[in-house]
């Protein structure tokens, strides 16, 4: 997989919901392709360690990360000003594997639900269903109503129907060939074995701590499942996106 370490022109950094920011570096996808799932590792100032973020969108010249602050990486990350260079290492690791032919659904959880948006543009006619915790941290609505039916669901009801993506999935599966999702691991682990129960396939987005982004400190390994045996591989190089029954949750 080809990746580069570029300067990108920071264009624009706007918070888009609480403690969520929309980041839009300029871009040219015909110098570095960038495929849906895959994630850029951004040099934050004083930090050793670069953060990774999933790519939302790669198209008209930019590139766009869509990051909720955590820790003190990413509240630096959103005090970048436009005009300024951002450090970035990519595109990195293995995202979703789109077919023609197949109707997909596309599910993303809180913050994993920033790189569905890049995921969509290469489905055709999607189903996606998004889940936050409440409308205050609901995001991408408008994005995503462009591209296929979107269904919105709130832990607390205040915003959409009230209740889980697996709810919506539930109701929906008998129209898919296959489910997509990243989002938080109960949530990845729910959808799985939903999937599993009417016998769809499923990708899922995982999350670990990262160093090195790229395989070689063995930071961010998980347990997966290949010809009946257990066996460690790295997210950010083997992943991080994986097929849902050969994660070991
Ligand atoms: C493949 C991948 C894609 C991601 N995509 C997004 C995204 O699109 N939007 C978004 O908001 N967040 C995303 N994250 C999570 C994001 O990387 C962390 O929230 C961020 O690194 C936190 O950094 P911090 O300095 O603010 O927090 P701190 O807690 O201060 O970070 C300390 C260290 O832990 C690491 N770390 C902390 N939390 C995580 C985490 N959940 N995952 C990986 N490393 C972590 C940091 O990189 C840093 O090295 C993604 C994580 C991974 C692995
Ligand atoms: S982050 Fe270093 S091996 Fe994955």
């Amino acid at each position: 997989m080809k990746y580069d370490v570029r300067q990108l022109p920071l264009l624009s950094n706007e918070e888009i919901a609480h403690g969520i920011f929309d980041m839009r570096l300029a871009y040219r996808q015909d110098d570095l392709p960038v495929a849906c799932g895959q994630f850029a590792h951004v040099y934050v100032p004083s930090k050793t360690l670069r953060r990774p973020i999933s790519v939302c969108d790669a198209s008209d010249g930019e590139l766009r990360l869509v990051y909720q602050v955590k820790g003190a990486g990413t509240q630096i990350m959103s005090q970048m000003q436009p005009g300024s260079m951002v450090d970035v290492l990519g595109p990195l690791g293995h995202g979703f594997q789109i077919e023609k032919g197949r109707r997909y659904c596309l599910i993303g959880g809180g913050i994993g639900v920033p790189p569905m948006l890049l995921t969509a543009k290469q489905c055709e006619d999607p189903l996606i269903i998004t889940g936050f915790r409440s409308k205050s941290l609901v995001i991408l609505q408008e994005d995503f109503k462009a591209l296929g039916e979107t269904l919105l669901c709130t832990d607390d009801g205040s915003a959409g129907q009230k209740g889980f993506v697996t709810d919506l999935l539930r109701e929906r599966i008998g129209e898919i060939d296959e489910v997509c999702a990243c989002g938080p691991t109960p949530m990845l682990k729910a959808v799985a074995a939903v999937c599993r129960e009417y016998g769809k396939p499923c990708q899922v987005s995982l999350e670990e701590r990262m160093g090195c982004g790229v395989g070689a400190c063995l930071v961010c390994a998980v347990k997966v499942r290949k010809n009946g045996e257990e066996i460690m591989q790295h997210v950010c190089k083997n992943g991080p996106v994986f097929q849902a029954e050969e994660v070991v949750f």
